[in-house]
């Protein structure tokens, strides 16, 4: 019996559907649902959009399918949910010919991309986490840019909500990963920064414009203003004065500077979380295209000026006035430059970094002051931060309360941010970027306030001569035992010394990072994950393979081992949405029974 054409196939006689009220058309492609109701077929994808439940165990009553699932509720004409968390069933085409039902086995869509991005807009609007999933899928198999659809998110989250949150934080952290994930963690990343974002936006008042001033004044005019509007908490005032500055043209550089300027009028301000956030705000646009400044930058500016300060915090102020300390540092910042100007090759980071763990903060704050009159830059002392805050992590002791991990990540992750944007700043006007560089010395009496965390410090494997031949020497054996320990709980030790090992070994850094992110990407992973996995990989890039990269993975895999595992309720809503997409048959065995 031969088909009109080879993508139809046939269901069965029309008197056979009539009688039986339904037929499955089965084969290499999709199992197709044909259903006979009140004079009219009609085919569709026989598995339940929502889970894969069999359709043809549903009923149809007035023109509506209902799954016998979750309930699911389907109109038979167009596939189309009643119940948005489902999302719709495909349908394809059905003819009948000479008393027989034939139907078209490819489902498809005109333009993949172009549905596919609604359907991504769609479940980012709704919070539907099933239909973020397999919109990215789709967007992915429709050879979608991933930069297109970083964009389609981070704008969906910078419109949709009043202000940045840790949703586009997210996306933005895995989007800086998507080079060194294989495609199938691509789709997870892209799942997750994408269902993060559509969370934080879920039930929030949309964004409200605001708009430049009608004058241009000049960059150190509006960085002034920018500072004088933080101090005094005017929301507004700040956010028209960046997008004034937005909208003069002025570079990455020195609209970074502009804010970092202003976010340093306070000291770590919201547990460094604040400066943070404005660092990931310049790396998505980095990412998504600087022509979204207007509507990406100013989200930062409202966290911004109400952040609370550490000044305000007993701990800064007794039994030692860290930030009078800091003030003090930061008013010399102009002549120690100028000192430091004629050296040059100044390379002394491992060795500054180690005298920012010390246990007094006035030789901590002579340290830097002398790195500086040695030639360091900005970038050089906010290097030097981030490997000694890494080092925090990698020696945190386990009898510390398990919440003190925090503790020890906001320091981290804070020099992280403060290098990432110190690096953007650059030195080309060194004189007009030295307030900026109160971020290290903030940065620094972060890191001195949390020497607790590593009384006793915790041994990082291999120093001292430290053997460790009771692991495996296998590449890919010592990257499985090591996702294996993050099956358990509690394996912070082992996790590091697998690390430890594969590095010392020579075996390729690049898959261990992606391991690590593997890792996280299958868990339910904390705000926190995200960003320590993102700038410990950030941080090695900085470091390279010698001993402090080394040390940098080793507290990446600490953190991560003592927040794993986790329910991985996520990974199987990818799961579900990649099967589906696929084509696959997910329930067969209760479609059978
Ligand atoms: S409603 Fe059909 S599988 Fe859940």
């Amino acid at each position: 019996m031969d088909a009109p054409n080879k993508e139809f196939a046939l269901a069965g006689s029309l008197e056979e559907l009539k009688v039986k009220g339904r037929l499955v058309v089965h084969g290499s492609h999709r199992p197709i649902l044909v259903i006979y109701d009140r004079g009219r077929v009609y085919a569709l994808d026989n598995r339940c959009p929502h889970m894969g439940f069999p359709l043809e165990r549903g009923s149809v009553e007035d023109g509506i399918l209902t799954c016998h699932w979750h309930h699911a509720r389907f109109d038979l004409e167009s596939g189309c949910t009643f119940d948005l968390w489902a999302d719709d069933v495909p349908i394809c085409p059905v003819e009948v010919r000479n008393g027989d039902v034939w139907v078209k086995t490819t489902f498809g869509h005109a333009d993949p991309a172009a549905h596919w991005h609604q359907r991504l807009a769609d479940g980012l609007a709704h919070d539907l986490g099933l239909v973020i999933a397999k919109a990215v899928h789709g967007q992915l198999a429709a050879d979608v840019p991933l930069a297109n659809i970083v964009r389609q998110v981070a704008l969906f989250g910078a419109q949709n909500r009043d202000g940045w949150g840790v949703g586009l934080t997210i996306l933005t952290a895995l989007a800086n990963l998507l080079p060194v994930l294989p495609e199938e963690e691509a789709y997870l990343a892209l799942f997750h920064g994408a269902r993060r974002v559509a969370a934080d936006c879920d039930g929030e008042a949309p964004r409200r414009e605001r708009t430049p001033l009608g004058s241009r004044p000049d960059p150190a005019a509006l960085k002034r203003w920018l500072r004088r509007w933080t101090r005094v908490r005017h929301r507004e005032a700040a956010e028209r004065t960046l997008l004034t500055a937005i909208a003069a043209g002025l570079s990455p550089a020195v609209l970074a500077d502009a804010l970092l300027a202003a976010e340093t009028e306070r000291a770590f301000a919201d547990t460094g979380h604040s400066l943070d956030f404005i660092n990931k705000a310049f790396e998505c646009l980095d990412l998504i295209g600087w022509e979204h400044a207007a509507v990406v930058l100013p989200t930062v500016v409202g966290q911004m000026v109400a952040a609370r300060g550490a000044e305000e915090s007993t701990a800064w102020r007794q039994p030692v006035d860290l930030v009078a300390l800091c003030d003090e540092a930061a008013s010399q910042l102009p002549e120690l430059f100028a000192a430091g100007r004629g050296a040059h090759g100044w390379s002394d980071h491992a060795a500054l970094a180690r005298e920012l763990l010390g246990d007094d903060p006035s030789r901590i704050v002579d340290a830097l002051k002398a790195a500086i009159r040695a030639g360091a830059a900005p970038a050089d002392l906010s290097r030097s931060l981030a490997y000694g805050a890494a080092l925090r992590v990698a020696r945190f002791g386990n009898a510390n309360e398990h919440a003190d991990w925090e503790t020890a990540h906001h320091v981290f992750t804070y020099a992280n941010a403060v290098n990432q944007m110190l690096t953007r700043i650059g030195t080309a006007d060194i004189d007009g970027h030295v307030t900026a560089v109160r971020g290290i010395l903030h940065g620094a009496m972060a890191l001195y306030l949390t020497r607790y965390l590593n009384v006793p410090p915790a041994r990082i494997p291999g120093e001292g001569g430290e053997h460790l031949d009771d692991l495996p020497a296998d590449a890919e054996t010592i990257r499985a035992a090591l996702l294996d320990a993050f099956d358990r709980q509690r394996q912070v030790d082992l996790a590091a010394r697998l690390v430890a090992r594969h590095l010392t070994l020579g075996h390729s850094p690049q898959a261990l990072i992606a391991t690590l992110a593997s890792a996280v990407l299958r868990e339910d992973a904390g705000f926190h994950a995200y960003q320590m996995l993102e700038a410990g990989v950030r941080q090695f890039t900085v470091w390279g393979e010698a001993d402090e990269g080394r040390h940098i993975l080793i507290a990446v895999a600490r953190y991560l081992a003592a927040h794993s595992p986790t329910e991985r309720a996520a990974l199987q809503t990818a799961d579900i949405a990649r099967r589906l997409m696929r084509g696959g048959e997910l329930h067969q065995e209760a479609g059978a029974s």
